[in-house]
């Protein structure tokens, strides 16, 4: 072969590998609304530039018509590049090539990678689109995944994995996303779900469709399987670049910090968001706008378990994750969901580096039957384990209630906290005024003629003693006692000093989470 003939040989198995399945597959998922592999990745990367790897893997299958139907690439592109500037594996699975499915070949390729952004400590982002497991293969198929989710879990802790579901994501295909850190989905054609809609007839005799049962917003709002959803495929790839920029390359790595120039810190706003009442609500996120710097905020699982709001922003610079009750939903209380919610972003931010600002207002527990039959004693100790065990920078500030087990549970000093800080309007106690009064004066209030009006000062004697900050102060439960108008100057300067914060772990192999 000459070298002209050689050169243009590879020029054409280029080409042939960047047309995925043709001409008419592209089409038919662009009817759909989706766009093909390649032109995700063309989004994500810098410059839409990207070094592919494996680009002429072909499966070595030849049963069922197999020998027949095979592409380059086998259904799934691998690359490396950069994203806002730093280096970034990813893999794209292509849909247009035998429904993106994934087999022995497909699965070697998304190992390789995975393998080597371990080894090179960088992110890695998977983008789904694949009808699962390869039928045609057989145990093969299940064997790759397998190696993806052993993968999954040996680099978890190690290098964030993110993974965006756009288009089906069903049966054991599911758990690969769900090992890693974050996962976020497109309306309207995404769907993950173990068992889809036939199955779930033929067992329960339920109708369900594809999306109700594991869509976009199913899964953000109802399971929390998901932490992001969007409206299209560009603002997925757009939010997932925002969150890449919040989180270091690995957890070895420092968490990025952004040019800032030091101003006057003073957020005298800050003096007006809590009511004057303790019983009227008010949105925290508010709090955490004032705070943080401006538009800073990037809130995960913004639509599940809204009573507790987390998520990662910056301040003066640097990336910190909020984890803050929210009295606008259930009055901010903490129930199964919340505390998993909690600890999952506690967890995610201590192996990362990320240091953790708490912001409480808590009455407490949520009571009843659907909280004890659903394990609230084992949900909220995987908080409770979540913030014990961190060892990042941690941070809390009472803006209000701190009541009962919660009061512990939200990174108090006893747990571990390093700085923690109240505003005046801070309520430290076992509970709330009116319930405490009315136990522990139970007996006074029966027999009095007015029991009304006597549990009301007997209330307002408990209040005055415990609905506030100065008893928690004066044991030194709490560093300082603010106001909030200082409380973003007090902690840039609080995070600054514990920059370089060292703990050292017993030695154990793992601790046992109460999962
Ligand atoms: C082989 C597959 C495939 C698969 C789709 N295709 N899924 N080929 N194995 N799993 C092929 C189709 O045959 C078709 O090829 C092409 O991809 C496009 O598929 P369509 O059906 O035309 O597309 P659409 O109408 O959009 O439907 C998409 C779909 C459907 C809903 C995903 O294809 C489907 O139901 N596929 C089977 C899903 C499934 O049961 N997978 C196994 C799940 S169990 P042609 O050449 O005809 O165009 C599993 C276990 C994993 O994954 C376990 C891990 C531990």
């Amino acid at each position: 072969m000459s070298k002209k003939e050689s050169s243009d040989k590879l020029k054409s198995l280029r080409e042939q590998a960047r047309h995925g399945g043709g001409e008419k597959r592209i089409e038919a998922q662009h009817a759909k609304g989706k766009l093909t592999a390649r032109e995700r990745l063309e989004l994500l990367f810098d410059g839409g530039e990207f070094e592919e790897i494996g680009q002429m893997v072909t499966h070595r299958s030849t049963l069922f018509g197999l020998d027949k139907k095979n592409f380059l690439g086998d259904g799934v592109i691998t690359a490396f590049g950069r994203v806002d500037q730093r280096s970034v594996y990813a893999y794209a699975q292509d849909f247009t090539v035998l429904g993106g499915s994934l087999a022995e070949a497909h699965a070697e390729k998304i190992c390789r990678i995975m393998d080597l952004a371990l080894q090179n400590g960088v992110p890695i982002i998977g983008l789904n689109d694949s009808g699962g497991a390869r039928i045609q293969e057989g145990v093969v198929s299940l064997g790759g995944y397998a190696d993806i989710f052993y993968r999954n879990t040996r680099a978890s802790g190690v290098i964030p994995q993110l993974s965006l579901i756009m288009g089906p994501c069903a049966g054991g295909a599911v758990y690969s996303p769900a090992l890693t850190d974050f996962v976020g989905m497109v309306d309207g054609s995404s769907y993950m779900f173990v068992t889809g809609p036939n199955v779930v007839k033929t067992v329960t005799h339920e109708e369900v469709s594809s999306e109700a049962l594991g869509g976009s917003e199913t899964h953000a709002s109802k399971s929390g399987v998901s932490h992001f959803s969007y409206k299209d495929e560009p603002s997925a790839i757009a939010g997932f670049k925002k969150l890449l920029s919040f989180l270091p390359q690995n957890c070895e790595d420092l968490v990025p910090k952004y040019g800032y120039e030091s101003m006057d810190e003073s957020r005298p706003l800050l003096e007006e968001i809590i009511p004057i009442s303790s019983e009227k609500s008010y949105d925290m996120r508010e709090i955490i706008n004032e705070i943080a710097d401006s538009d800073s905020f990037f809130e995960v699982h913004e639509n599940w378990a809204e009573n507790i709001v987390v998520g990662f922003a910056r301040l003066a610079g640097r990336s910190v994750g909020i984890v803050a009750n929210q009295p606008l939903f259930l009055a901010g209380v903490l129930d199964n969901q919340a505390s998993r919610k909690g600890a999952r972003f506690v967890r995610f931010c201590d192996a990362f580096n990320i240091p953790l600002l708490v912001l409480e207002d808590v009455p407490g527990f949520l009571p009843g039957t659907d909280q004890e039959w659903n394990g609230v004693i084992t949900n909220g100790a995987k908080l409770l384990f979540a913030f014990s065990e961190a060892t990042v920078p941690r941070i809390t500030v009472i803006t209000r209630k701190a009541y009962g087990g919660a009061y512990d549970v939200m990174n108090s000093k006893h747990i571990g906290a390093d700085m923690n800080y109240a505003w005046p309007s801070a309520e430290i106690a076992v509970m709330g005024s009116k319930g405490a009064a009315e136990i522990i004066f139970k007996d006074e209030i029966r027999n009095s003629e007015d029991p009304e009006n006597t549990w009301k000062k007997k209330e307002n004697q408990y209040a005055l003693e415990f609905a506030n900050p100065y008893k928690a102060a004066a044991r030194g439960f709490l560093d300082e006692v603010i106001e909030p108008k200082e409380t973003r100057f007090k902690l840039i300067k609080a995070f600054d000093i514990l920059e370089n914060k060292v703990v050292e772990p017993p030695k154990r192999k793992h601790g046992n989470i109460p999962l």
